[in-house]
């Protein structure tokens, strides 16, 4: 049931820190910060010889996969595509025994994903499903699962499968870096202990959205929001538009921020909400200030810049016209911070217009046909 909570939506979104936590629960913490994935029935050799990594998945299960191509391709150094599940087959994508296909679906029924995923192993890829639904039909069809045990997602727009769809990527991924024993065997153990502190940080996002929520509130009569991000912040800004979309029926679109002067931009004008998702200002410091430029170059041009931005990094502050914190995070985890108040902001806005959050109009929860 509800919980208590007006909608399944947002009980959904307040069950992530579980959620979370729960996905890692006994795959992690081993001894020295070693991965234990022992329902990923395919053999280290086997793994040891993939030469390449797709990604397949639909919607917001995609997005995830986006970020997963980044955290693939860093600790296991191995060549990740990510792909729309819908568009796979019909490219003939190469494929041979040395592909490891994953297909990430919450449902497990999605009709696209899985028929993508049939294509995979009659050309001999081996198959990793990562989903939410025990005994689906994804999970059977595939060689190995790793379940994401965010719960039963009633919602129709999904919140706390995708938390968990990032932490089963990031497993896979590091998981991948430890059997093929990369170079970054230390990084890996670190990551690991971070990533068992996300959940306390979701907590904390959690625990400091109300003025994300007076905030939508105030934008309820727009009639577009853009939302920019770099690196992994770009599948985040792409969350957040689908979000919105799917939910308050807005014109939202998610944009890579350095595309930006190659077309969008020329839509910014006066009072234009910009949602902007800020890496961490740590490590990775030419990403940030890339996007400390692109804030300054939207607001120049009349936009109301809303800046998703770890605690701490002051160099935002003066180009935000609403400033929303987020715990310092690792750039590669960021998403699984970052993606929280764009969930609360969608579906605070939604509210405001009238709209029935857990059964938006046209949707269903699992899209069995093609
Ligand atoms: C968006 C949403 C959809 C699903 C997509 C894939 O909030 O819920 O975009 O993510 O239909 O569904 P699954 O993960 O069940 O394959």
């Amino acid at each position: 049931e509800k919980g208590g909570y007006p909608s399944f939506m947002l009980k959904e979104i307040a069950d992530q820190p579980k959620a979370v936590a729960d996905t890692l629960l006994g795959r992690i913490g081993g001894e020295e910060g070693e991965l234990r994935l022992d329902e990923v029935r395919i053999a280290p050799s086997v793994l040891r010889e993939v030469d390449k990594v797709v990604v397949i998945a639909c919607g917001t299960a995609f997005h995830a996969g986006m970020i997963a191509k980044y955290a693939i391709e860093h600790w296991t150094r191995l060549p990740c595509e990510t792909e729309l599940a819908s568009e796979f087959r019909y490219r003939d994508p190469i494929l041979d025994q040395r592909t490891l296909v994953i297909a990430i679906s919450q449902s497990g029924e999605t009709m696209d994903t899985l028929m993508a995923l049939r294509h995979a192993r009659e050309q001999g890829a081996k198959v990793l499903a990562i989903c939410n639904t025990n005994g689906s039909t994804i999970p059977r069809e595939s060689d190995a699962v790793l379940y994401t045990h965010a719960g039963p997602e009633v919602a129709v727009a999904s919140t706390k499968a995708f938390l968990t769809q990032l932490v089963a990527c990031y497993l896979v991924a590091l998981y991948l870096g430890q059997v093929r024993g990369t170079k970054w065997a230390d990084e890996i153990r670190t990551v690991v202990r971070q990533l068992s502190e996300v959940a306390g940080s979701v907590q904390r996002v959690l625990e400091t959205m109300e003025p994300v929520r007076e905030l939508a509130r105030s934008l309820a009569d727009q009639d577009t929001v853009l939302f920019l991000g770099r690196h992994v912040g770009y599948p985040v800004a792409l969350e957040g538009a689908l979000k919105l979309k799917e939910l308050a029926y807005m014109h939202a679109e998610g944009f890579a921020a350095g595309e930006l002067k190659h077309g969008p931009i020329a839509l910014i004008e006066d009072g234009l909400p910009v949602v902007v998702v800020v890496p961490s200002p740590q490590g990775r410091s030419v990403l940030h200030d890339k996007m400390v430029s692109n804030i300054q170059e939207i607001r120049a041009r009349g936009a109301r810049t809303i800046v998703i931005a770890e605690e701490g990094d002051e160099t935002v502050v003066p180009y935000a016209d609403h400033l929303i914190l987020i715990p310092a995070t690792p750039t590669l985890l960021q998403p699984l911070v970052a993606t929280v108040p764009l969930q609360v902001f969608a579906c605070e806005l939604a509210t405001a217009r009238g709209n029935e959050v857990d059964q938006p109009r046209n949707l269903a929860k699992s899209v069995t046909v093609e």
